[in-house]
């Protein structure tokens, strides 16, 4: 494919199969959402109590050509109309990245369109501009946060990320849907305890704040499931005092996450703060965030509800921004392979 000149003004379709969404949008400049198609697995999961890779990727493989194929009628644009395709290249589930990936070469060959290849993390961080007029005041500090990944990043440019702080064990995505799992709920746990916890007295037990007083900017889950894993194994009737457990371990979740922010926060300077990733749509992470930002004069920015968990517009939003950061790279669809390293590319 010869290198084409880009004038950034862009339509840039978008795939996104990473976990168990099977996701296409159409995005327009890094912000105009034309369309945001999200068809989910969510159901068979639900009846395992967990993602199972292998019913994740036969239901991509169902979903991905009707899911491109409906982005593009919702945002009323033919081929000729898309300037790009972008596709996350990786971290994910291998089998469900492959659909979604090869669907992506074929149409980009066929077509003639640059493939543009997008770390899911960056699509995650790049939601943030979605939908929006003003770009960040860089450097932005970003958490980061879903079932599969916990970040602190440092955004520098629209197309340049440090990471800060990463968890050493689970992610707190991970550790919502354990410890659903655990109090008797449905999956994916976020959302279940959230809702539980709303009935739950959330001081009646004190959890751990892990690493709270550690050096630099790493986080741990893992102990903190256990403390719920001893309490629950002492408690004589579960089901009396299970929205308490919520509540207890959502406090204990999302003030640990706070509480790395704020630790970052002072120690960066930056003047806007960004929340991203599957677990940003927890109302009580918000507010927390919200409120320390509007104290201290920080910019407070978080996706829309539905560009929280994984959706494509998000990829296409990113793959623009990665675009124009990249202006001389030649995007050539034989080069896009999944990537299942942490490091941002
Ligand atoms: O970004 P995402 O859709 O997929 C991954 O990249 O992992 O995030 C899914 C994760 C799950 O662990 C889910 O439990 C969590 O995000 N989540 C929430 C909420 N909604 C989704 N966690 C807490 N509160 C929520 N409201
Ligand atoms: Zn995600």
């Amino acid at each position: 494919m010869k290198a084409k000149e880009y004038t950034f003004d862009m339509r840039i379709l978008g795939i996104e199969t990473s976990c168990d969404e099977t996701a296409s949008a159409v995005v327009e400049n890094g912000t105009i959402v034309h369309s945001n198609i999200i068809e989910t697995s969510l159901d068979e999961h639900r009846q395992t109590g967990g993602i199972v890779p292998e019913i994740a990727a036969r239901d991509a493989e169902k979903k991905i050509l009707p899911a491109i194929f409906s982005a593009l009628k919702h945002a009323n644009a033919s081929w000729e109309k898309i300037d790009a395709i972008a596709v996350t290249a990786g971290p994910g589930l291998i089998g469900s990245l492959l659909i979604g990936i090869e669907a992506a070469r074929t149409l980009a060959f066929f077509h003639d369109k640059p493939l543009i290849p997008i770390h899911h993390i960056t699509g995650h961080i790049s939601a943030n501009r979605l939908k929006e007029t003003e770009a960040p005041n860089f450097p932005v500090l970003v958490l980061t946060v879903s079932g599969g990944h916990n970040e602190l990043v440092l955004w520098k440019s629209d197309f340049e990320f440090e990471r800060i702080g990463v968890t050493i064990d689970d992610a707190a995505g991970e550790a919502f849907d354990k410890a659903a799992r655990m109090l008797g709920l449905g999956f994916p746990g976020g959302p279940e305890i959230e809702k539980s916890a709303k009935d739950g007295d959330a001081t009646k037990y004190h959890f751990p704040r892990p690493m709270r007083n550690a050096e630099g900017f790493d986080f741990s889950f893992s102990g903190l499931k256990t403390a719920l894993l001893y309490q629950i194994q002492k408690e004589n009737d579960l089901a009396s005092v299970r929205t308490d457990l919520a509540a207890s371990f959502q406090e204990a979740v999302t003030e640990t996450l706070f509480l790395r922010l704020q630790k970052a926060a002072e120690y960066f300077s930056v003047r806007e703060i960004h929340l991203s990733g599957g677990v940003s749509a927890n109302e009580k992470l918000r507010e927390k965030i919200m409120s320390f930002c509007a104290e201290k004069k920080y910019t407070f920015r978080v996706p829309e509800m539905c560009f929280c968990t994984d959706n494509a517009a998000m990829i296409a939003g990113a793959a623009f921004w990665k675009m124009r950061q990249f202006p001389q790279k030649k995007w050539d669809w034989e080069k896009v392979v999944p990537q299942l390293t942490r490091e941002f590319f």
